[in-house]
């Protein structure tokens, strides 16, 4: 029964990449870790597809590079003290709580100056923590929703608060991590920052009848794993927040295999601290820094053994984008197409 795996092939026609003013990197491939739980794939399609959200979307310049220079300016002992004690602990964090209290957008942008001056936040991190901000404001009020001004600063000030908290506090994330909902809701956190950027009018979800199918499975104790050719920071949350209506139970449900950037890069962190995630070092990466090669060789043999655990519990619904290609749209059409290189090309 377990070992039955239903596998989906899911199409996202999103505005793919940087589907929201959020984070344009795609999980990372993941495609060794993953072979032997994709080699059931019976492709089958399911049409999963938000119109693109209409905003401008954030170019982040090389988030690894943020992240980079993060750690180096941070040689400073104190982040990696935190890190070491503070691991997974959000209840013993330390926190300031200066973003939340903005009472402006003006107010917002100078709090990120004052912590860049005062020496508490990377001049890197603060420039990106700046940019989001502005992306994140264009896409709102570009969809034309009432309250914009104040979607923005709420949700803004929040974001702000726990990116800061990380930069002061590192969360380090375990090889399976199973979504932070308390004391702070890091999955409604992500859903609400999200939900504006959504055009819920010309967006639709396909073949419902897959996902009452997956649902059943599920309840048999079946494993399923969706196989899906890109993953960008933001298609959780779409997945979820179009899914919210019909199947809130399966949007909450999923994990996520992550790559390393989405677990490492103090922007994205607060985002998948809300998901269920089962962390890989991407092969692609894997030699980038010599000295901690085997580091992520441990790791990735330690987020196996969880996940071969998950699966022998049953009842799991894994997301998976093995390839990390990335759509891209038809020069003729207009219309988004899954990328060369992908998935179709992995296991066709
Ligand atoms: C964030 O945006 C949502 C709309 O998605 C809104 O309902 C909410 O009040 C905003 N603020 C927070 C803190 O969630
Ligand atoms: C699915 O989510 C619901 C709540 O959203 C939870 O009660 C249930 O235990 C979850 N099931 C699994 C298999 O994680």
């Amino acid at each position: 029964m377990l070992n039955s795996h239903l596998s989906l092939s899911l199409s996202l026609s999103l505005s793919s990449s940087s589907a929201t003013a959020l984070l344009p990197r795609a999980f990372s491939p993941a495609a060794s870790a993953l072979r032997a739980v994709a080699a059931a794939s019976s492709s089958r399609w399911i049409s999963l597809r938000p119109s693109p959200p209409r905003s401008t979307f954030l170019r982040v310049r090389g988030m690894a590079e943020l992240v980079q220079d993060k750690e180096s300016t941070e040689s400073s002992g104190a982040a990696a003290a935190a890190a070491a004690s503070g691991s997974g602990d959000e209840e013993a964090r330390q926190h300031s709580r200066i973003f939340v209290d903005a009472r402006s957008e003006e107010e917002l942008l100078s709090l990120i100056t004052k912590e860049k001056d005062e020496g508490r936040l990377p001049p890197n991190v603060a420039e990106g923590m700046e940019e989001l901000f502005h992306n994140y404001k264009n896409a709102v009020f570009q969809s034309g929703i009432p309250h914009a001004d104040e979607i923005v600063l709420s949700n803004m000030s929040v974001a702000l608060d726990r990116i800061f908290l990380d930069v002061e506090d590192p969360f380090i994330f375990p090889p399976y991590h199973k979504a932070a909902r308390e004391p702070f809701d890091y999955y409604m956190f992500g859903q609400n920052y999200i939900r504006p950027l959504v055009d819920f009018r010309n967006s639709y979800v396909g073949n419902i009848p897959v996902f009452d199918e997956i649902r059943e499975k599920l309840q048999e104790g079946h494993n399923v794993v969706l196989i899906s050719n890109h993953q960008t920071e933001a298609d959780p949350a779409v997945i979820a927040l179009l899914l919210e209506g019909t199947h809130s139970h399966i949007a909450e449900n999923v994990t996520y295999v992550a790559g390393d950037r989405v677990v490492t890069d103090p922007l994205c962190k607060p985002f998948s601290m809300g998901r269920n995630l089962v962390c890989v070092y991407s092969k692609k990466h894997m030699f980038d820094v010599p000295e901690l090669v085997e580091m992520k060789r441990r790791s990735n043999t330690r987020s196996l053994k969880e996940m071969a655990l998950l699966l022998r519990g049953g009842s799991q619904l894994l997301w998976i984008a093995p390839s990390g290609g990335r759509d891209r749209p038809d020069p003729l059409t207009g219309e988004w197409y899954p990328g060369k290189g992908s998935l179709l090309d992995m296991y066709s």
